[in-house]
């Protein structure tokens, strides 16, 4: 079997136009923006509304980063969207492939929750190393508002809507230095959005169990100790697998769940705060989507350049967390 490197070669990014800002949700729930900025730093989020969709949106991602990498759709060999809430449970990755007419390419749906960027990013990476297909598409979007408890104050200030992408493709450097991917479902419980049926007696003594999901659940706490623990310890060990130390690092990437969990993930590894990337101001948590939205942000302001190493680290329900650690461009 071929083995080769890869190259992360075009972003893009797409969030709903309606805005929801921490005033607004004084006037939904008992809170305050004051309490919501200091424990968060999320300012605002964009909320997908009933008349769009996640694949809209993923499509939308797909074709800005499809565009930056200077391809077409025909030349995808594979899509992959990292999800927890897919428009159709099916899977919605095969919707994306026709909106933009991707027709060679194969595409399926990755569930990791928050990690599911890190996670589809390796997985898109093992395909393109043992020569299987020559270039990726990776979408991570999210829609979580669909599954938030809009009176629940501990968890609706926290997430947003978007979608973000990016074109992976074989190159004969390996741009990808490292990765390592973490799951640990005995703390399961602390960060779930659960089916919830109720039983429906189909013929005597023969019963199914038929219903919806039930809003997400967190203990934010305890995701809280969870992140700031494994999140330094997987970085930490994806550097040493890599060869490199925190000072070869030129940006550090996290899941944007909270500013204060940034910050301290960066004072552990003595990572300086000016190269950490952030805009959990203006998305808060966008699940999936959070990092390759930042990551075009930063690409397209021109902060991240040709060669940069980006050390990114996905966290969340599973509970699941991994690293990767790339160069950026080829
Ligand atoms: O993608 C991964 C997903 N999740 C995360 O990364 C979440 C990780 N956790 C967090 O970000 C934080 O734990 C939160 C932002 C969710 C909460 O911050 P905290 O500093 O851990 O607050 P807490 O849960 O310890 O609550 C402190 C107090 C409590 O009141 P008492 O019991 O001390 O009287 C809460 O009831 O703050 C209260 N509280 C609020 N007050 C005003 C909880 N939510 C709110 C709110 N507004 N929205």
């Amino acid at each position: 079997m071929q083995h080769t490197g890869i190259a992360v070669v075009g972003s893009g990014s797409a969030v709903p136009p309606t805005t929801l800002t921490n005033a607004h949700l004084c006037q939904m729930v008992d809170t305050s923006e004051e309490w919501i900025g200091e424990r968060t730093g999320i300012h605002q989020r964009h909320l997908n509304d009933g008349r769009s969709s996640l694949t809209e949106l993923a499509t939308k991602a797909a074709l800005e980063a499809i565009t930056m990498a200077k391809l077409q759709p025909m030349d995808i060999d594979l899509i992959i969207l990292a999800t927890s809430t897919a428009d159709d449970m099916f899977g919605s990755a095969s919707s994306i492939q026709f909106a933009l007419g991707a027709t060679r390419a194969v595409a399926f749906d990755l569930t990791a929750a928050c990690s599911g960027f890190i996670f589809g990013l390796v997985t898109c990476a093992q395909f393109l190393q043992t020569g299987t297909y020559g270039t990726a598409l990776l979408i991570g979007g999210d829609v979580l508002s669909r599954w938030v408890d809009w009176s629940d104050r501990r968890t609706c200030i926290l997430f947003g809507d978007g979608a973000g992408a990016v074109v992976i493709q074989s190159h004969p450097v390996n741009h990808l230095l490292g990765f390592e991917l973490h799951s640990d479902g005995s703390q399961n419980k602390s960060l779930s959005l659960k089916y919830g049926g109720t039983d429906h007696e189909l013929l005597e003594g023969i019963a199914v169990s038929q219903g919806n999901y039930k809003p997400i659940d967190m203990n934010g706490q305890e995701v809280y100790r969870f992140a700031v623990r494994r999140v330094p310890e997987v970085l930490e060990k994806t550097l040493l697998r890599a060869n490199l130390t925190v000072d070869d690092v030129d940006w550090l990437l996290l899941h944007q769940a909270n500013q204060r969990i940034m910050v301290a993930v960066a004072e552990r590894l003595h990572i300086p705060i000016h190269k950490v990337i952030s805009n959990v101001a203006r998305y808060g948590n966008t699940s999936a989507a959070s990092i390759p939205i930042a990551l075009d942000e930063f690409v397209r302001e021109g902060k991240i350049k040709t060669g940069d190493v980006i050390a990114t680290s996905g966290f969340g329900a599973g509970l699941t967390w991994g690293s990767a650690i790339f160069r950026w461009g080829t």
